[in-house]
């Protein structure tokens, strides 16, 4: 072992290393305490919008009433997204992932914005805005060509939320859905070091560009240890049908040493604090649109969670109550990941901006395990 080796140590997953400095969240995993620029999430969710949260956390301070204004308007102006984008979404196969679609577009969008290589925080300010704006307009539209309808464009009149599901469904969403989807933004809109951010800020790192990490980011959270697992508590619950035959079902996930989807965190060892907010909201939404059968289920795979292994610290997970609430809102169960991707857009983006105002390349060492003084084995030889 190399002496510059010897110095440093192997961290598996990275799991005791802290790989970056932020003021944007602080997650205290033992106590269950999410916060945002030191704001508890669940102040946010209930008095904030995903708007006001995102400069929040892109500015380390909430906005005054003018700057509330400025940002709205200046999101709404980048909702519609480059006509070359639609194109391109309208070559897209029908049965593509939307999460591909997605990271596809993203990066494609790249290739519609002069100021895409131009590094310096005010330009990466106007991209950031570009990209939590186009994002949910990216989501709409692949869903809406999948499912040979037209395209709806967006209106400029409405909130983040509320456009995402006028253009999704071509009609305008009741007051309680479109506060639900807001209140889910404002929920999944930053977490720390995670999968993603990490990867997000990798690239940056390298001074590559606000669209190349965000397609990354993408890429990583669509994985089923971290955002795809809102997609695989909502198959889970499909695939027992019942409340009959939860418990056999989840025996038989045990005894197969399966992990549960919507449970454990690397960080929290006690209730996820979006979990919680998310466990009364499914409730309220599913007793409104008539799905308490799925919010039952899921209470029940709960107290079967809580006895099996809740003594181990694994509880639900941000992801598990947003499944039932997603699905009460009428979202496909693919489309469940891409929610989670609009909201973060948001943290990445602000992760990305504070990287570059103190930048250092992110490249950890690896310990080489392999032979060493091998003879070159000539083809005719081997
Ligand atoms: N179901 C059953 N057992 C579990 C689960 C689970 N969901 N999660 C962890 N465990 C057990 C695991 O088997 C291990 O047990 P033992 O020590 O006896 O071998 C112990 O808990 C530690 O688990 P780990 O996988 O080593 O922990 P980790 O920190 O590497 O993993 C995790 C964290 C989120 C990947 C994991 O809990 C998991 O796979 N959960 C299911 C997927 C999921 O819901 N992901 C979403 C995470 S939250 C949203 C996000 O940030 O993306």
């Amino acid at each position: 072992m190399s002496a510059d080796v010897a110095e440093k140590h192997f961290d598996k997953g990275l799991a005791n290393t802290i790989a970056a400095e932020s003021s944007m969240s602080y997650i205290d995993g033992v106590n269950g305490i999410l916060e945002y620029v030191g704001i508890d999430i669940d102040q946010l969710a209930r008095n904030s919008t995903f708007e006001e949260t995102t400069f929040l956390l892109w500015n380390g301070r909430l906005p005054n009433q003018a700057e509330l204004d400025e940002l709205n308007a200046a999101l709404r102006a980048e909702y519609t997204l480059p006509s070359g984008i639609i194109d391109l979404i309208k070559t897209f196969p029908a049965d593509a992932a939307p999460m591909h679609a997605l990271q596809t577009a993203v990066a494609a969008l790249a290739l519609h914005d002069p100021e895409a290589d131009v590094n310096d925080p005010e330009a990466n300010i106007r991209k950031a805005i570009r990209l939590v704006a186009k994002t949910p307009a990216v989501v709409a539209a692949f869903d809406r060509h999948r499912s040979g309808k037209d395209i709806v464009d967006p209106d400029p009149s409405m909130d983040i939320a509320s456009n995402f599901l006028w253009m999704l469904n071509g009609e305008k969403p009741t007051e309680t859905m479109a506060r639900a989807l807001d209140v889910c933004l404002i929920l999944h809109a930053d977490h720390g070091t995670n999968a993603s951010t990490f990867t997000s800020l990798v690239i940056i790192a390298t001074l590559s560009d606000l669209y190349s990490s965000m397609a990354g980011a993408i890429g990583a959270l669509r994985g089923p240890l971290h955002g795809g697992a809102n997609e695989g508590v909502m198959r889970m619950l499909e695939e027992i049908g019942d409340i009959e035959s939860i418990d056999a079902a989840m025996q038989k996930k045990f005894d197969n040493k399966e992990k549960i989807m919507g449970f454990g965190h690397r960080v929290y060892k006690a209730y996820d604090p979006r979990a919680t907010y998310l466990k009364t909201f499914a409730r309220g939404l599913a007793e409104d649109t008539g799905n308490m059968n799925l919010y039952e289920m899921s209470s029940r795979i709960e107290e079967i969670m809580n006895e099996a292994v809740a003594a181990k610290g694994i509880f639900p997970n941000v992801d598990f109550y947003s499944a039932t609430t997603y699905w009460s809102l009428g979202l496909k169960l693919d489309l469940f990941t891409p929610m989670f991707a609009i909201a973060r857009m948001s943290g990445w983006t602000g992760h990305c901006i504070e990287q570059l105002a103190d930048n250092k390349l992110i490249r950890p060492g690896s310990s080489y395990i392999g032979p060493h003084e091998m003879p070159y084995v000539p083809m005719s030889e081997r």
